[in-house]
């Protein structure tokens, strides 16, 4: 999977790609991930991005012209099966979402700043607009870095059995089950039993109760999706 990032910040970004799963699945080929640097695209001899918005109010908004630019460069070798825009008023992310990008060969991700991009780029190419959660971060850069990482953890090759992403929260509509490591008694705070019997059928069946249990109290609204 190729992944495009089109930001004004790269250097915002760059230091989480050299790092954990990220950096493994780019350093065996699974993944391509390109920063494209929006000031390369910028207007005149200051290399402009933004300007101020029409109807006044604070903030600045980052021009159509620049976004046109960058776009017309980059798919010149590439053709984008998803150019997305990560804005505060996108489509909330959620797990089903990113496994069905997963399966996309080449996406672009949009990075805003400011008080956003010029309306008629998202209206004329964007086709996809995801938000992170229900409050605002100071620019896209962030919500981009989490899309990726809930992508690449995705690709086959990236995690072994151990990491698998089969038993994530979420991935069955659930949250994950508790866990519990070595030692069985830690001063007395005991590991649930059942986990010790040896009996794998009855132990997923605890793990399926305590998925189910842990989302009535905490999640009941993914029970009902
Ligand atoms: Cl995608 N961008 C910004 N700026 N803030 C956000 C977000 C995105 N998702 C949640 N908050």
């Amino acid at each position: 999977m190729n992944i495009d990032i089109l930001t004004c910040q790269p250097a915002l970004i760059e230091s989480f790609f050299l790092h954990s799963i990220v950096k493994n699945a780019l350093s065996k080929g699974l993944s391509e991930i390109r920063l494209i640097d929006l000031k390369k695209y910028g207007l005149g001899n200051y290399k402009q991005i933004d300007d101020y918005a029409f109807g006044g109010g604070a903030g600045m908004v980052i021009m159509i012209e620049p976004l046109e630019k960058a776009l017309f460069d980059l798919t010149q070798d590439r053709e984008y099966d998803e150019i997305i825009y990560m804005t505060p008023d996108g489509e909330n992310l959620k797990q089903k979402r990113v496994n069905r990008l997963s399966l996309k060969k080449n996406i672009l991700i949009i990075c805003g700043h400011y008080k956003g991009i010029d309306q008629r780029f998202r209206d004329k190419y964007v086709t996809l607009e995801l938000s992170i959660g229900d409050y605002v971060l100071s620019g896209g850069e962030i919500a981009a870095a989490v899309l990726t990482d809930a992508l690449i953890r995705l690709l086959p090759g990236v995690l072994n059995d151990e990491t698998s992403a089969l038993t994530d929260s979420f991935q069955d509509g659930l949250l994950a089950p508790p866990v519990y490591s070595r030692p069985a008694d830690y001063k007395g705070l005991k590991v649930p039993e059942i986990l010790t019997s040896g009996n794998t059928k009855k132990v997923e069946e605890w793990r399926l109760e305590m998925a189910i249990q842990r989302t009535r109290e905490r999640r009941p609204d993914l029970l009902s999706e």
